[in-house]
C-alpha cells in the first residue's frame, strides 16, 4: 500500500507470520531514472524475504526496463493494474491499462520477457460496472506469462466504497489455471478464512485491515489452524509499537520516523480509553524522546 508499507511495516507483520510482503507501488519512469524516492521504496531487510516488487507504468519497454533492474532487489515481479488515482490513470498506468486489454498484454508480455523472476499481476473487477472484465485481463495475463493473479474486487470507478464482491474472486479462480489471490475487506480472522472457503482463492492478501493491527496475521494463521485467537496484551502491543517505532527510526531517521509514525500511532490506539487524548498529543509532538515519553506513558498506563 502506497504510502504505508514500507520496510518497517512489512518487518513488523512479517513478525505476526506473513508468508509474503509487498513494495508499496514503484514507479517503472522513476526506477529507470534512477530516482534517489524511488529506489528508497525498494530498501528492504532479509526479514522480507520473499519480497514482492510493484511496478506501475504503461509503457512495455520501460516496464520491461524496470523489471531488470528489479531482479537485483526483489523475489518476486508485480504489475499495478489496479490503482484507480487520477494522476496514475490519467498517465495510463494502473487501472487504465484495463481499459485496452491488448495493450495490457503487450505489457504483461515484455516484463515476462524481461525477468527470470515469478511474476503477479494484480487487478480490479473492471473500470466501471459496465466494463467488468476481470476474467478477460486474468485470461491475458495467464497467457502472457503470469505466474499468479491477484484480484480486488471493485470497480476503478467505486474506488474503495462498497463492498469488494467476492463472487469475483471465485469467478477467477474457476477461469484459470494459475493460483489467485484474493484482496478486499478482511478486517477480522473470520474474513480471512470466510475468503478462502467461499472463493477457493489459493492465497489472500490483507491490506487496511494490518492498520495498527498486525496481530490479525497470526490471529487468521491461529485460527486456520483450530487455535485460539490471541488477547493482545497492553504489553504485546507496546512491544510491537517500540520495535516499530526502532525500525522506522534505523530506516529513516528520527525526523521522519517522528513524524510518519504518528498514523500509526493513531491506528494502534483506536478502540482504546483515552485514544482521543492520546492523538491529539501525539499529532502536536515532534521531538523523538517526547514522543516515546507519551507512548509509554498511553500503553503501559492502560494495565
Ligand atoms: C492507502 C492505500 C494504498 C494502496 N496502495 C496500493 C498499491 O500501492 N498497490 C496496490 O496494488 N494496491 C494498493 N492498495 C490497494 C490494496 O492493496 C488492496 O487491494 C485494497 O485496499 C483492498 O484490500 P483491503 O480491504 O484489505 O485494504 C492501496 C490501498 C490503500 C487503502
Amino acid at each position: 500500500m502506497a504510502g504505508i508499507t514500507n520496510s518497517p511495516f512489512r518487518q513488523i507483520c512479517k513478525l505476526s507470520g506473513v508468508g509474503l510482503v509487498y513494495s508499496e507501488m514503484i514507479s517503472a519512469n522513476g526506477l529507470i531514472r534512477d530516482g534517489q524516492r524511488t529506489l528508497e521504496l525498494l530498501q528492504r531487510s532479509p526479514a522480507e524475504t520473499p519480497f514482492g516488487v510493484q511496478l506501475f507504468g504503461d509503457d512495455p519497454t520501460v516496464l520491461a526496463e524496470a523489471a531488470k533492474i528489479i531482479s537485483e532487489y526483489g523475489e518476486i515481479l508485480d504489475l499495478n493494474m489496479g490503482c484507480p488515482v487520477k494522476k496514475v490513470v490519467r498517465s495510463g498506468a494502473g487501472c487504465a491499462l484495463m481499459q485496452n486489454p491488448l495493450h495490457a498484454g503487450d505489457v504483461i508480455s515484455a516484463m515476462r520477457k524481461a525477468s527470470s523472476l515469478p511474476m503477479t499481476v494484480k487487478f480490479r473487477s473492471g473500470w466501471d460496472i459496465s466494463t467488468i472484465n476481470f476474467i478477460e485481463i486474468g485470461k491475458i495475463a495467464e497467457q502472457c506469462g503470469a505466474d499468479a493473479l491477484i484480484l480486488h474486487p471493485r470497480t476503478r470507478c467505486q474506488g474503495f466504497a462498497g463492498q469488494a464482491n467476492w463472487n469475483h474472486i471465485a469467478q477467477l479462480k474457476q477461469a484459470v489455471n494459475i493460483p489467485v489471490i484474493g484482496s478486499g475487506d478482511i478486517m477480522t480472522a473470520d474474513d480471512g478464512l470466510r475468503m478462502l472457503q467461499q472463493t477457493g482463492c489459493d492465497g489472500i492478501m490483507i491490506g487496511r485491515g494490518c492498520y495498527g493491527n498486525p496481530w490479525l496475521i497470526e490471529n487468521i494463521l491461529r485460527q486456520q489452524n483450530g487455535k485460539d485467537l490471541r488477547d493482545i496484551s497492553a504489553q504485546q502491543r507496546l512491544q510491537t509499537i517500540i520495535r516499530h517505532f526502532k525500525l522506522y527510526q534505523q530506516s529513516f531517521g528520527d525526523r521522519r520516523a517522528a513524524t510518519e509514525m504518528r498514523k500509526h500511532l493513531c491506528w494502534y490506539s483506536r478502540g482504546l480509553t483515552g485514544a482521543g487524548e492520546f492523538r491529539f498529543r501525539v499529532n502536536q509532538i515532534d521531538q523523538i524522546d517526547e514522543l516515546e515519553e507519551t507512548i509509554h506513558s498511553f500503553f503501559s498506563g492502560l494495565g
